[in-house]
């Protein structure tokens, strides 16, 4: 077939109307399972300031220097599309004065992101996610119940084999020693590394941990590690996660090279994997961890934060790959078909009684065939047919066809939407 002339923008993709189930499916999962730990709902605007993200996230992260979209506008403003919430909703934590609500507060909320990274399987340039903040409490406790909330999420989406990877890069008491540590090592193992590693040395050194390619790792393999270099605050604050994982008996790795992409992390840092996608695809469903330094950094208080965010898209691929099912209750159980002029007006008031009744309800207003409508109705899976031909509209009546059995039986047109509750189940 000839490509059309105009398609998605590369890295960008439709959501077809079959795929919003899994959209619709994940969020309320997540609304819910969050409602229940006290997370309420924000929104942030899709673009920033430009300088939020270089601040925030940092000037080196591939993020910021390689993957922000950023445009002026015409007062001058430079401006850039969201590559992560976690920048905005400090942002307007800080703007809306929300220290002055009680402590932690708990935020979330999701939506597109982007990031103008090289396409590939599981990498997108638009991409959705769910995002959690805590904001105000350092205790340990809170990193462990976002992991907790985070394993839930996934339990109720059907993921059974999930893996925490967790680490602690420390904060700015001791991560500057182990960084010179480490610096010096990679210096003397330089030849070895790949050219980006090179590069990363100077600009980003602890981002060499996580290189996947394998000269590096070999390199890394013998490299120190921060978690023995840890403060004694970092150390006991890794401890307790650790503690607080095993006492909720949630399955963890600990991964001395996981360091994250973005460089507001202090302390803990995780990531989760599909258990089995592990040592071939590496590719985290989510990512997150601890901030205490941004709040300030971006001109608010002292104020430690805790988040994770999710990556819709790929988790909606593992949700395709065991063929997560949705229950029939969440679309139309009934199909409305009509023959004739008198019985189509009946239809369209029959139709409003039963979207005031909340019952799920597809018609086919413009087709006229009976036989036509009963193949759309079939198609459709639906439960139960309503047929109003011409007899039946003079009558006040329809026909109830039940499409598994093919039993039908009339019933006057004004008692049609008590009985369907009835038949559905649906409560009063
Ligand atoms: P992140 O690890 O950059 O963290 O992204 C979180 C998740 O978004 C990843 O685990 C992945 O599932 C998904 N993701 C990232 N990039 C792509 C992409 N190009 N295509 C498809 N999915 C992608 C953050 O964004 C932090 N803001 C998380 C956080 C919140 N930390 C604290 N609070």
């Amino acid at each position: 077939m000839k490509k059309p002339k105009f398609q998605a923008p590369t890295g960008m993709h439709d959501i077809l109307p079959e795929e919003q189930k899994y959209f619709q499916k994940i969020y309320e999962t997540v609304s819910d399972i969050v409602s229940f730990y006290g997370f309420k709902k924000i929104d942030t605007p899709i673009l920033e300031e430009a300088e939020l993200f270089s601040k925030g996230i940092g000037l080196s992260t591939d993020i910021v220097e390689k993957q922000m979209y950023t445009l002026k506008t015409k007062g001058g403003d430079f401006l850039a599309l969201r590559p992560e919430f976690t920048a905005g909703i400090v942002r307007a934590y800080i703007e809306h004065g929300m220290f002055t609500l009680p402590q932690p507060l708990k935020l979330y909320t999701f939506g597109p992101v982007f990031r103008a990274e090289r396409p590939q399987a599981g990498r997108y340039r638009q991409f959705h996610q769910f995002d959690l903040e805590v904001f105000g409490e350092g205790s340990a406790v809170i990193d462990a119940q976002i992991i907790q909330i985070c394993y839930n999420i996934l339990q109720d989406l059907k993921f059974k084999d999930v893996i925490v990877e967790v680490n602690s890069i420390g904060d700015s008491q001791c991560r500057p020693y182990y960084k010179k540590l480490l610096v010096n090592y990679l210096k003397s193992h330089q030849a070895a590394l790949c050219t980006n590693c090179r590069r990363r040395l100077r600009e980003s050194p602890l981002r060499v941990l996580d290189c996947k390619e394998e000269k590096c790792q070999r390199v890394v393999a013998r490299a120190p590690q921060i978690i023995d270099h840890l403060c004694q605050e970092c150390n006991n604050h890794f401890k307790e996660v650790l503690e607080f994982l095993d006492a909720l008996e949630l399955p963890y790795h600990l991964n001395p090279y996981l360091v994250r992409g973005l460089d507001y992390y202090t302390k803990t840092v995780f990531e989760i994997f599909e258990e089995d996608s592990l040592e071939e695809k590496h590719i985290a469903l989510l990512g997150g961890g601890r901030f205490d330094m941004l709040v300030k950094l971006l001109g608010g208080k002292d104020t430690p934060v805790c988040g994770v965010a999710g990556g819709v898209e790929r988790i909606i691929e593992g949700m395709r790959a065991r063929a997560v099912r949705f229950p029939r209750s969440s679309s139309p159980q009934v199909f409305l078909a009509q023959i004739g002029t008198l019985a189509k007006r009946r239809s369209l008031k029959l139709f409003e009684d039963f979207r005031k009744a909340k019952i799920g309800m597809i018609e086919s207003f413009g087709r006229d065939s009976l036989k036509a409508q009963l193949g759309r109705a079939q198609k459709s899976e639906v439960k139960y047919t309503l047929i109003l031909g011409q007899k039946e509209a003079l009558e006040e009546t329809v026909i109830i066809r039940d499409m598994d059995t093919g039993r039908q039986r009339t019933v006057k047109l004004d008692k049609i939407v008590g009985e369907m509750k009835r038949k559905l189940k649906i409560k009063k």
